[in-house]
């Protein structure tokens, strides 16, 4: 079901005569996204103003903004210095601040690296930083702010300071979303450093285009070998992805064949022609199964072990809704989304680990949604199953870092596929506006996400939930 206004708003036409008529939403800003594969070089051409002395991701910082082309503007000599190595080895000189000599453009980013900061004053250099520079951003802007864990903080001032960013973070997102440009925060945490590129490579490139005011954590907690190809990451990995024949699930196999990961895509059986034409056209295999069928889980494992002697990457998409207020709900849509939506999901994960399908340096990333966050009219059982998901992200992270595997959910929020197209018409128009970006994602908003968790270079995240909602207000 098209989105009215985000099509009239494509005409400039159109968009002075909406914006004319004062309506209480404001017209939304078409997001530019990513088509095939990732470049390596992103940012060629584009500014990205930082700000920071006395942090420590400056390296990290100038390394990724070097390798993906960024021209670097400081806000200080002392951040010239800490760019310098990087800057040298990339051939990327950096260059001063100087105000008046930056026009506004589109597609531009600030970088605050705020890890230095250690009382609440020094938020204060954040302020004027933002302040004066966020007009230069013009439209589809990027801003990211880094910072240390308050609860690895020495003292109550300094974990002040790191946790305002949050509140900070969260409310730009809200006053800069009709512009189409997106804010986000990472706590690194200390000695995960080196960890933070593909994190800020996600954050600043096109592929985060749907994700806004979300805190994101780096941690040093599950083995890294250093692995981080920019180019094709998935290379030689093979992936498998549930209710991969429509939706979120063929986009994710879509985007993860790009990549280059070899992709199994599973679905129902009564499915074999939609999902044959999604492995057709990424050189993948199907392998047609419904997840609620008690043998499915050993099936997938013996398949997996069979066809690629195991596997790397495993999306856990297969997902219902069977919408009913509680008391109305029949025992029958309680078990089917219950039993697809996250018992299957523990019975397969089990199987791989408990029959070593799932190589060393794995990723499980399984789909959550903001109602599993924030709850929902009409969905106990689907917000039951979605909350479920979560608590066994966040418990397996820990149990599987020791092998490098890391374990993360992601948690759309109102993405325009087949289920949110079933959604009576007021409660979809809610869906789209009542959010920072003031429209809908794209099922490719979600896979870029899911990219992001798959590749070697996100070993540092782990154990976390990525709400992929435009800034949802419900929940956040
Ligand atoms: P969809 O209905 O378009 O696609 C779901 C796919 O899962 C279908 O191809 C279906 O055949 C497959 N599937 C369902 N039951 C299965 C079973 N028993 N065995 C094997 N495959 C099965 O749904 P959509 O929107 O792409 O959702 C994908 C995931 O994202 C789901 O887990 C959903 O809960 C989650 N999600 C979606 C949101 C949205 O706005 N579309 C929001 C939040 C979460």
């Amino acid at each position: 079901m098209a989105d009215v206004l985000l099509e009239l708003s494509k005409n400039p036409w159109a968009r002075k005569l909406v914006s004319s008529a004062k309506l209480p939403i404001p017209m939304p800003e078409r997001l530019t996204r990513v088509s095939g594969a990732r470049a390596e070089r992103f940012l060629e051409g584009k500014n990205v103003l930082v700000s920071g002395a006395g942090g420590v991701l400056a390296d990290a910082v100038a390394r990724t903004l070097a390798r993906a082309g960024a021209k670097a503007l400081l806000d200080s000599a002392v951040l010239g210095d800490a760019f310098a190595p990087a800057a040298e080895a990339y051939g990327r000189p950096t260059k001063l601040l100087v105000p008046d000599e930056l026009e506004p453009a589109p597609g531009q980013a600030l970088v605050v690296d705020a890890s230095g900061y250690s009382s609440a004053t020094e938020l204060k250099q954040l302020y004027t930083f933002v302040h004066q520079y966020l007009p230069r951003l013009a439209r589809r802007g990027r801003v990211v702010i880094l910072g240390q864990p308050p609860d690895e903080a020495r003292s109550a001032p300094q974990a002040a300071a790191r946790a305002a960013l949050e509140g900070f973070t969260r409310s730009l997102a809200k006053e800069l979303g009709s512009k189409g440009t997106t804010a986000n925060l990472v706590y690194v945490a200390a000695g995960a450093e080196p960890r933070l590129p593909a994190v800020l490579r996600f954050l600043l490139s096109d592929a985060s285009a749907f994700v806004t005011a979300q805190p994101l954590r780096v941690s040093a907690q599950s083995e890294w070998s250093g692995d981080d190809p920019w180019h094709k990451p998935l290379a030689n990995k093979v992936a498998l992805v549930t209710g991969a024949a429509r939706g979120i699930g063929a986009a994710t196999a879509e985007v993860l064949a790009a990549e280059g990961a070899h992709v199994v895509c599973l679905d129902r059986p009564e499915d074999d022609e939609t999902l044959s034409s999604v492995t057709r056209a990424i050189n993948g295999e199907a392998l047609l199964c419904d997840v609620s069928d008690p043998h499915a889980a050993s099936r997938i494992a013996s398949e997996l072990r069979r066809l690629h002697h195991g596997v790397d990457i495993v999306v856990h998409n297969a997902g219902i809704t069977r919408d009913r207020t509680l008391g109305r709900m029949p025992e029958s849509s309680w078990d089917q989304v219950l039993n697809i939506n996250l018992d299957a999901v523990l019975r397969i994960t089990d199987a791989l680990i408990q029959e070593n399908v799932l190589r060393d340096q794995g990723r499980i990333i399984s789909l959550a949604s903001i109602s599993g966050i924030a709850g929902n009219t009409g969905q106990t059982n689907y917000a039951a199953s979605k909350a479920g998901v979560i608590g066994f992200t966040r418990y397996l992270s820990a149990q599987l870092a020791p092998r490098g595997i890391t374990v993360n959910a992601v948690a759309p929020g109102f993405i325009e596929t087949r289920m949110t197209a079933a959604v009576p018409v007021v409660v979809r128009e809610a869906g789209r506006r009542l959010s920072a970006l003031g429209q809908g994602g794209l099922p490719e908003d979600v896979a870029r996400a899911i990219a992001f968790f798959a590749e070697p270079g996100s070993a540092g995240v782990s154990g976390q939930v990525l709400r992929v909602c435009g800034g949802a207000l419900l929940g956040a």
